[in-house]
């Protein structure tokens, strides 16, 4: 049995002509994950959630304040969401065990609190821009790892939106999908025919970037595109002049997609477009994820046209996500059909992506691996 990481994916990689299967590569744990909407945990409330097969339970004390606990009671195994919230503790559902914010056990009603037993594992959770974070990973790496801020979520100049899918597929290919548009065919429906023209990639330890510019080749745009593309359009341009950026950033493990317009982009200037979007993986085999997200446009100078126009901006963007899901989807499927990563990635800019994955996730079947351990690109 070979005993480090990297031996363990290249061996799992032995039936694919890639040289690691990076669907072998779980979410590492010693990050930040999204797991609920602030506004979905009420106070006194519990919420049932999961990491990479791990249960955790959400709870909100009658104060206010989020925890996080292994969702198992110490006792006879029974989630502990099912249980009452008692302040800032919870009794267990089954025989009324206690536990405080720690996962400590703090009362069995009927031994007394002088030979208490052991309680439960506590995670790190904080509330950022909305989203309930939870860090399943080593506690001591949690507060230098805090997100700092997910796009222009709380900016009042954007109008946003939430994202939030259950998606059957491992999380490197939502992160595959985001930044390869070389697949636009696919939306030719929503987009008719649009053609990305790569303009830049670059790649660190931990991050992935690639730019686009965009063309249309034929016909014309959907009503949904074309009201995206009249919002944020700078005042007094010509059509014939519009020219778009797209930067797709992977900073792992969370990603985000932003969009300039015009002429002259300066790097101060703010987006008009700014998704966030963070994917926690579910099952134990990681082969599904529930991905939370913030879609922002930036609000054009005439009041209140961006809140005419979001119905379209809605019914655009959720078209464009459920194709994208039901391919990754499909990749999925053929994955597990075959058993490995048959994927024959050409593009640069997803080889270096597929590395940094590689490089910053943890093998599913291994052992931690050391942080010196380097993946180049395929
Ligand atoms: S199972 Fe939780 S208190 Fe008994
Ligand atoms: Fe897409």
């Amino acid at each position: 049995m070979p005993e480090d990481g990297s031996n363990l994916i290249a061996m799992h990689a032995a039936n694919s002509p890639n040289a690691f299967d990076l669907r072998r590569v779980g979410a590492h744990p010693d990050h930040w994950y999204p797991m609920a909407w602030c506004d979905e945990l009420k106070p006194g409330k519990a919420l049932a959630r999961a990491f990479a097969g791990q249960p955790i339970a959400l709870f909100r004390g009658k104060g206010g304040k989020v925890f996080a606990l292994e969702d198992r009671c110490a006792h006879r195994q029974v989630p502990l969401h099912l249980g009452v919230v008692d302040g800032d503790e919870v009794k267990c559902h089954y025989h009324g065990w206690a536990y405080d914010q720690t996962g400590k056990c703090v009362d069995v009603p009927y031994l007394g609190k002088e030979r208490l037993p052991n309680g439960v594992k506590s995670y790190p959770a904080r509330e950022i821009d909305g989203l309930i974070f939870v860090f399943p990973g080593d506690p001591a790496l949690a507060e230098e790892r805090l997100p700092t801020g997910l796009g222009h979520s709380q900016d009042k100049a954007y109008k946003t939106r939430r994202l939030n899918r259950h998606v059957a597929c491992h999380y490197t290919f939502m992160h595959e999908n985001l930044f390869d548009m070389n697949h636009q065919f696919m939306h030719r429906k929503q987009m008719g025919s649009i053609k990305a023209k790569c303009i830049g990639r670059t790649h660190g330890e931990d991050w992935a970037e690639v730019e686009y510019t965009f063309s249309r080749t034929s016909g014309k745009p959907s009503v949904g595109e074309q009201v995206i593309v009249d919002l944020v359009r700078k005042r007094g341009e010509k059509k014939a002049d519009f020219s778009d950026h797209m930067r797709i950033r992977t900073d792992y493990p969370n990603q985000s997609l932003r969009v300039w317009v015009g002429r002259d982009i300066k790097e101060s200037d703010a987006p008009v477009l700014d998704v966030w979007l963070g994917y926690t993986p579910l099952d134990a085999e990681q082969r599904t994820n529930r991905t939370y997200g913030y879609l922002s446009v930036k609000r054009p100078p005439v009041p209140g046209l961006i809140d005419a126009m979001w119905p379209f901006v809605t019914w655009f963007t959720e078209n464009i996500f459920r194709e994208d899901q039901e391919i990754v989807e499909y990749e999925q499927q053929a994955y597990d059909a075959q058993g490995a990563d048959w994927n024959n990635e050409v593009f640069p800019a997803i080889r270096d992506l597929r590395a940094v994955l590689a490089r910053c996730g943890l093998p599913m079947d291994g052992e931690p691996v050391a942080p010196s351990r380097t993946f180049a690109a395929e």
